[in-house]
């Protein structure tokens, strides 16, 4: 059966403990051998091209980088007849998108010969959220990711696509989620039946108070107020968004020595200061590092089936 990995929603949790572990497990390099791997992004990207790229090339295969400038998701042919032809040439293909449902159209279009992984869409970032669970990992439970539970993990500000693949990925290992953010910016759940809270272990917590939010916090969390394709509501977003902010005195509220997440890009002075981000505490050159980890073990989990 082909395997994507489009959402942390959608994917098992024997997929996941797998995810987790071929990220860390030692690797021989003939996982992709020879095999290509097309990165598509409509949006910019720094981390994930290069995790993707380096991931893919210790992995023995070679990537190829389609900007949406050169192919035009339905705007020089549709993303049908895109999907169509990488399933021609590529066994795995990459995709950052603005919009999710592209995935679907790949699938139904290929006749889903083509394993997908999202690398950021508007409504999910799940390669993230496995480097962020490493992260978290490394420095609370010497690696061990099923060890997390109990683990007090606050997210402060809008909630992002990274929110929410962080959230479900965080409330399936047992760690307890608080999101602060207002109103017009908070987590939209379904109720109970909301895939993100299906086999959830831990609790989620939604607040409007960014204090109230990091109280008892062992690490938090923040991402861009102005998301990739928000850029128009960047004054009304500053506005709402600015008592969110996380600094020194924010994160004095949150447990002694809690650390503190990023995804990056950071907007230095705006959702979070220097002396946050720049501290000893900050693991977010960690969660780089393990972007490249997470992607491995994605694309080895992707191979264990898809051969
Ligand atoms: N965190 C992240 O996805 O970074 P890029 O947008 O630079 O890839
Ligand atoms: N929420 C951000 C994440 C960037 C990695 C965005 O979608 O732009």
């Amino acid at each position: 059966m082909i395997k994507h990995f489009e959402t942390i929603e959608q994917q098992g949790q024997d997929d996941l403990a797998a995810i987790y572990q071929l990220a860390l497990a030692a690797f021989d390099d003939e996982t992709l051998k020879g095999q290509g791997v097309a990165l598509v992004f409509e949006h910019p990207s720094l981390r994930t091209r290069a995790s993707c790229s380096t991931a893919v090339h210790e992995l023995g295969g070679y990537a190829t980088f389609f900007s949406d400038e050169e192919i035009g998701l339905d705007s020089r042919e549709s993303v049908e007849d895109v999907g169509r032809t990488l399933a021609e040439m590529y066994a795995i293909a990459a995709l950052r998108v603005r919009n999710h449902s592209v995935f679907a159209r790949i699938r139904a279009a290929t006749n889903d010969r083509l394993a997908l992984i999202n690398l950021l869409s508007n409504e999910a970032h799940p390669t993230q959220a496995v480097a962020d669970v490493l992260t978290l990992a490394e420095y609370f439970a010497n690696g061990d990711v099923s060890a997390l539970a109990g683990l007090n993990v606050a997210y402060v500000g809008d909630a992002t696509n990274v929110t929410r693949s962080l959230a479900v990925a965080l409330l399936r290992l047992g760690v307890n989620v608080t999101i602060g953010a207002p109103d017009d910016y908070q987590l939209r759940t379904q109720g109970v039946e909301d895939p993100l809270l299906v086999r959830a272990g831990g609790a989620l917590r939604l607040t409007d108070s960014p204090n109230d939010a990091v109280k008892d916090a062992d690490a938090v969390y923040t991402d861009a107020w102005i998301s990739m394709g928000a850029e128009s509501q960047a004054v009304k977003r500053r506005e709402a968004l600015s008592p969110y902010r996380v600094d020194g005195a924010l994160m004095a509220h949150a447990k002694e020595g809690a650390v503190l997440l990023h995804c990056l890009p950071a907007h230095r002075g705006e959702e979070i200061t220097d002396e946050v981000l720049d501290a000893p505490n900050s693991l977010v050159w960690r969660q780089v590092f393990h972007r490249r980890s997470a992607m491995i073990g994605i694309l080895r989990w992707m191979k264990e089936e898809n051969v």
